[in-house]
């Protein structure tokens, strides 16, 4: 029997809610593929940190470490200042265990409402790779003089050789096995010295990814060439704060935040990969049942590819594609059902034999990638 060992941490908001209906259909999974999750839950974010005073501890980054992999709900609350869940947890776990690629796919699934009027799922199929531990993320800078009129803000953006060069070879291996389109997404004309390492990264590394077609687009056309030109991307390589301004766009386009799934990767094994949906915790309608939960369905999909179980991941796209072409409406009262009854639907489908969803699938893409 295959064991997996997986983190479990619902976090705040929806995430609990979200995360719930995730597990019904890993349940489903496990039974339907032959498999065990075996499942361990962390207590952590707005309330834990409210009542304890703790975010990232090193008791709990050593706990975690033991897992194979991290299933993450979505953190934040009102009663906490923005900025220390995001930076005293979320943004020191994806260092800690050093996931270095945020990998973001962006495919429009058949019978999804799109914003973007014309659009087809054919049309609409690209991964966005979104490095994941520098560039502004580092958390440093300085304010000088603060609080007077002569207030002097720096905050810096670092860009490692070492850290992009992991993220564009993984682009190049992804999109060797794609469609053979590798497009790097910066502001070099602006960005000169951080945009140069990146576009140098690319070009050195090219060299050993001939069947690789590389591209580049400045990061404002991006946000006109994504949405009435999906089809030019296949892989699109980014610096992590533009990966996440871009990544709030592709959700949008396919279909809002609540489908859109992201798999936080570890390269080197040294620790778990993290899996959480794109959106956040939305404290506005938490409780209410109105979230949609299959950007984390989608997501522990993801985390099951990367453990190896590829079939299951795909049941569950399939199932969760089925149930989504049947909404009237994404998310909000108007879905006719509510996140836990979703999970439900989906679950009840996991095993049904339902044919893989049309196109490559990122599943295939990261059990593939895994393997090699
Ligand atoms: C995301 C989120 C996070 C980010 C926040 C919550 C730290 O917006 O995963 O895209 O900025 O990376
Ligand atoms: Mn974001």
């Amino acid at each position: 029997m295959r064991t997996h060992n997986i983190a479990v941490i619902p976090g705040d908001g929806i995430g609990p809610e979200v995360m719930d209906a995730s597990l019904l259909v890993l349940a489903a999974a496990e039974s339907a593929f032959g498999f065990t999750a075996e499942l361990t839950q962390y207590d952590a974010g707005a309330r834990h940190y409210l009542r304890t005073g703790e975010l990232w501890t090193s008791e709990l980054e050593e706990r975690l470490r033991g897992h194979d992999a991290i299933l993450f709900g979505a953190m934040g609350d009102p009663a906490v200042k923005p900025g220390i869940l995001e930076r005293g947890f979320i943004l020191a776990m994806r260092k800690a265990f050093q996931q270095a690629v945020n990998l973001r796919p962006v495919k429009l699934y058949p019978g999804v409402a799109t914003p973007i009027a014309g659009l087809t799922p054919e049309r609409c199929d690209l991964v966005i790779v979104r490095e994941n531990t520098e560039g502004a993320y580092v958390g440093q800078g300085s304010t000088v003089h603060a609080g007077t009129p002569y207030a002097v803000a720096v905050q810096e953006s670092v860009n490692t050789r070492p850290g992009i060069e992991r993220v564009v070879d993984y682009s190049f291996r992804l999109a060797a096995s794609r469609r053979g389109k590798l497009t790097l997404c910066h502001k070099k004309n602006i960005l000169i010295e951080a945009g140069n390492l990146w576009q140098d990264t690319v070009d050195d590394l090219s060299a050993r990814y001939p069947e690789v077609e590389v591209d580049y687009v400045h990061v404002d056309a991006m946000c006109f060439h994504l949405p009435v030109a999906p089809e030019r991307f296949d892989v699109v390589v980014t610096d992590n704060l533009f990966g996440d301004i871009i990544t709030d766009l592709g959700a949008v386009i396919q279909g809002g935040l609540g489908v859109a799934a992201s798999a936080n990767l570890n390269l080197d094994g040294s620790a778990p990969s993290m899996f959480e949906a794109i959106h956040g915790s939305a404290p506005d309608i938490a409780g209410k049942g109105w979230a949609n939960p299959v950007g984390a369905v989608l997501s522990t999909a993801m985390c099951l590819a990367q453990l190896g179980e590829q079939d299951a991941a795909l049941a569950i796209e399939a199932a969760a594609v089925q149930v989504l072409a049947g909404l009237p409406e994404l998310s909000g009262p108007g879905m006719g059902t509510d996140t836990a009854g979703l999970g439900k639907e989906i679950a009840a489908l996991v095993g049904a034999g339902l044919p893989p969803v049309a196109g490559r699938s990122v599943m295939e893409d990261l059990a593939g990638l895994k393997a090699t």
